[in-house]
């Protein structure tokens, strides 16, 4: 595994300076309006991870000297030259080498350390003073329902019992001045807590939002990093030093001490106080999630740091167009499932890979096949954690000499090596799964109803299949040879190469 070095940030704008540094920012200074031209302008500009990341100084009516919040800044972990910078490597790293380092570093854990205070605390906002509505937050497709607030922030809640936090991604929704209904799943780690406030009698469950930050806190937060564990471990990992964290002022929850902007309140539990919500560009590429009554948070204390800067970003991710999640996904969902393998004890796995355009629904899995069934073995690991919850539907498995970065090479073995008829695709019917997918039932997409959605999982087997008998007249191979020439016939036909006129450059 290459050596890296991990980079401590300080904040958002220590992020974006480095990002400057390696030439990766563009900074908009023409007026912007934050009503549908911002999120189409970052839509268009992210392109399938060559974008760069985006700074808007001058968003219409958030312009003037004393505007609470001038400024929104996204489209930053669309990229893997910026994941391995954030990760402290050369910024040409091989995306298998990010998902190698995002593996030890899920397994690492670096504890927060509590600070008096920090830059976050600056200013204080509370009672009749608080107004959402004075953050540029942009309405970011024509067709949501509302103006997203919660895009891409670490949203903190903990366990009534144990005390552990958890920070997860939740999106948010603008209901009021002091009003966000979020959406969020009884099987994600928020839920777990829901559950758990709500078993305690509790009418609402204290929340927090730490909006702006170092790359880690959108990176860990959006990953599912195993329950029991709280991503500020993580991130302290990731970055080789202790998150420096600060008490929120009407809540009893830490969030990082530099955040550009951090949102304290109570979520409520009583389906009285659910407030509508969505739809919302999600990040399947589709609109979903039905404009439906959600749980909603009532904001007791808005604190930021001068001039503060809106981390956002925008959903969705299409052939074309690459979302943030969907790039950090590849990594952190592939790292993430080769760890469950590891931790299930299946044998042989050699790369596991999520292509970023669909962001870890569909799951490449790389092994040394030594015994028959091994795939099915990986496949029921992977489905039987909770990091399967929103990922994983369709799970293919290859040999060892399928480089599952070369679509090619996975779409050759699918067409040679899987035969329906001999259990090579199977399907796991009725699983928990993502509420938000669009090829699934209107009925089946209802979180209240349910808690998740309904996944029908598939395991593409794409292996040679080791039920086979061995063939005597290929030497006991269960296969035939591939027709690529001996290495003897390679050298020989290379040594010619020149007087043949075949290495001019084209
Ligand atoms: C940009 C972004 C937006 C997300 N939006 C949501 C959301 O609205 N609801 C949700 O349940 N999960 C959402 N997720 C996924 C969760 O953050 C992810 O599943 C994470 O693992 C949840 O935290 P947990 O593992 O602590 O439950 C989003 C992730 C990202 C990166």
């Amino acid at each position: 595994m290459m050596k890296r070095k991990p980079v401590a940030f300080g904040d958002l704008r220590g992020w974006i300076g480095a990002l400057k540094a390696h030439d990766e920012l563009a900074e908009i200074n023409a007026e912007v309006d934050w009503n549908i031209e911002l999120g189409t302008i970052m839509r268009l500009a992210q392109g399938p991870g060559t974008g760069r990341a985006m700074l808007f100084n001058n968003i219409k009516d958030y312009n003037r000297p004393d505007s609470r919040c001038r400024r929104v800044f996204g489209s930053a972990l669309n990229n893997y030259r910026r994941i391995a910078i954030m990760l402290g490597l050369p910024p040409d790293t091989h995306p298998r080498e990010l998902v190698k380092i995002s593996r030890s570093i899920l397994e690492g854990m670096i504890p927060p350390r509590t600070v008096n205070s920090g830059p976050v605390k600056e200013n204080i906002v509370t009672g009749r003073d608080i107004d959402l509505t004075e953050l540029p937050v942009p309405y970011w497709n024509r067709m949501d329902g509302g103006r997203y607030l919660i895009t891409y922030a670490g949203v903190v809640s903990k366990d009534p019992t144990t005390g552990v936090m958890n920070v997860g991604v939740y999106r948010g929704m603008l209901a009021g001045r002091d009003k966000i209904p979020i959406l969020m799943w009884r099987a994600q780690h928020i839920g777990h807590h829901v559950t758990a406030w709500l078993a305690q009698g509790e009418k609402e469950m204290p929340i927090a939002v730490a909006i702006g930050w170092e790359p880690s806190l959108g990176f860990c937060a959006g990953s599912p990093v195993p329950k029991g564990t709280c991503e500020y471990d993580v991130m302290g990992a990731m970055r080789g030093e202790p998150v420096e964290l600060v008490k929120c002022e009407t809540v009893d929850l830490h969030v990082p001490a530099s955040a550009e902007i951090v949102i304290e309140g109570y979520l409520g539990l009583e389906p009285e106080t659910y407030m509508m919500e969505g739809p919302y560009a999600e990040f399947t590429g589709y609109l979903a999630s039905e404009r439906s009554l959600k749980p909603t948070i009532r904001v007791t204390c808005i604190s930021h740091r001068n001039d503060p800067i809106l981390r956002g970003t925008i959903e969705g991710c299409l052939p074309g167009s690459y979302s943030e999640n969907a790039v950090g996904s590849s990594i952190m969902r592939a790292a993430t499932a080769w760890n469950v393998l590891d931790r299930a004890g299946v044998p042989g796995i050699t790369d596991v890979w999520c292509p970023p355009v669909q962001a870890g629904i569909n799951c490449l899995v790389r092994m040394q096949q030594t015994y028959r069934g091994q795939a099915k073995q990986a496949a029921n690991a992977l489905w039987g954690s909770t990091a399967a919850h929103v990922r994983y539907k369709h799970v293919t498995v290859v040999d060892d000499d399928i480089d599952v970065h070369d679509y090619a090479a996975v779409d050759w073995a699918i067409a040679h090596r899987v035969n329906a008829g001999e259990n090579d695709i199977v399907i796991m019917p009725a699983t928990f799964g993502l509420g938000l997918d669009p090829s699934t039932r209107r009925r089946d997409r209802n979180p209240a109803l349910f808690g998740t959605g309904k996944w029908n999982r598939v395991l593409i087997d794409a292996t040679q299949n080791i039920d086979y008998d061995p063939d005597p007249d290929l030497g006991g191979a269960r296969f035939p040879p591939t027709v690529w020439p001996a290495e003897d016939d390679v050298a020989a036909a290379k040594a010619r190469w020149h007087e043949l006129g075949l290495d001019r450059k084209r």
